[in-house]
């Protein structure tokens, strides 16, 4: 069968749920990074991210386990393990097993609440975070309007949906792009910015596309990746909006994508109108993605030609990312 990706899964930080969706005490199962997962908020209001399986005898703690104070507690033999991953509580043994002493007993991902998302720091070989989740004001502003969310999830990879910013050509060719954006690209440590300022297609009265425009509207984007999981986009025509995408990869040929919009409350009615026009055009942008997305390969060694844009030096600095997770991290096995 065709191996269309043969990638580790990347390092960084990736959105695992929004803040507002974990209660106190709520326990979710979930599955990303190719693992098994658990995620709950303590009676202290700390969200935490777990492998999923007890390593006790095996257990989802997914799957009815509760939340004890700063722990959750297996639903099988009520171990009970906080949100570092230490067996905090054996209700029956009269001596905590002398491994569980020694380390972590369960797997816990680093957590950071911020921009209204439960974001985790996956990294094979479980490194300690190398930046901090870049923090959006738009998203903690009484000014700006609550988010509009959208979400698919993609038979894809992180590096395949980033490289859609470094793929001028097909602006034109799968969105209808009056000519290819003319985009400048700088790149320092995990964060890439792409500035275009391109004539795009003007709205009519009631903010939707002129698709019959063959002139267009000047406009500026400003398209900000910090590292493989998130994506902030500042646009600006007469309007203003900001979205913020994250990708989440599943396993190692799918991910999560979700965009989420605000936009000045202050802006006239016509402008919201305008902005939630562009907001509609960037959702219907993404299904025209998807197929493509969903059945391409990804090639190492792609035909490029001179018009091609920076695909090349997207892909370099993507690199980054990727370190080998075919040798598991030293792990505690608990006998
Ligand atoms: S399997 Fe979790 S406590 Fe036994
Ligand atoms: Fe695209």
């Amino acid at each position: 069968m065709t191996v269309r990706y043969d990638k580790p899964i990347p390092y960084g930080w990736y959105a695992v749920e929004y803040c507002d969706q974990l209660a106190v005490g709520e326990v979710k199962p979930l599955k990303y990074f190719g693992k098994d997962l658990v995620l709950f908020r303590t009676e202290s209001g700390e969200a935490a991210l777990l492998d999923a399986f007890c390593p006790h005898l095996g257990a989802h703690l997914g799957h009815g386990g509760t939340v004890k104070g700063d722990s959750i507690s297996c639903p099988f033999h009520a171990w009970q393990f906080n949100g570092q991953g230490s067996c905090t509580e054996i209700p029956y043994a009269n001596r905590m097993p002398p491994k569980l002493d020694a380390a972590n007993a369960i797997r816990s991902y680093p957590i950071c609440e911020r921009n209204q998302v439960i974001w985790a720091w996956y990294h094979p070989l479980q490194a300690e975070p190398k930046w901090e989740v870049e923090y959006v004001p738009e998203l903690d502003s009484e000014d700006w309007t609550a988010i509009d969310k959208y979400d698919w999830t993609i038979n894809t990879i992180p590096q395949e949906t980033g490289e859609n910013a470094a793929d001028i050509a097909h602006f034109v060719t799968v969105h209808g792009a009056l000519k290819m954006p003319d985009g400048k690209v700088s790149l320092e440590g995990h964060t890439r910015l792409t500035l275009m300022e391109s004539n795009t297609q003007s709205m009519d009265e009631s903010g939707q596309v002129d698709r019959n425009d063959a002139v267009g509207e000047q406009a500026r984007l400003e398209s900000w990746n910090y590292g493989p999981g998130f994506t902030l986009q500042r646009f600006s025509r007469m309007f203003d909006i900001v979205m913020m995408g994250t990708v989440t990869p599943i396993d190692h040929e799918n991910l999560v994508l979700r965009f989420n919009f605000t936009l000045p409350k202050k802006q006239t009615d016509t402008h919201k109108l305008y902005a939630h026009g562009f907001r509609d055009e960037v959702v219907h942008q993404v299904e025209q993605d998807m197929p493509i997305w969903n059945n391409k390969q990804y090639l190492d060694d792609p035909i490029l030609c001179d018009g091609d844009g920076p695909i090349a030096k997207y892909r370099k600095w993507f690199q980054q990312f990727y370190v080998d997770d075919s040798e598991p991290a030293q792990k505690l096995k608990i006998a």
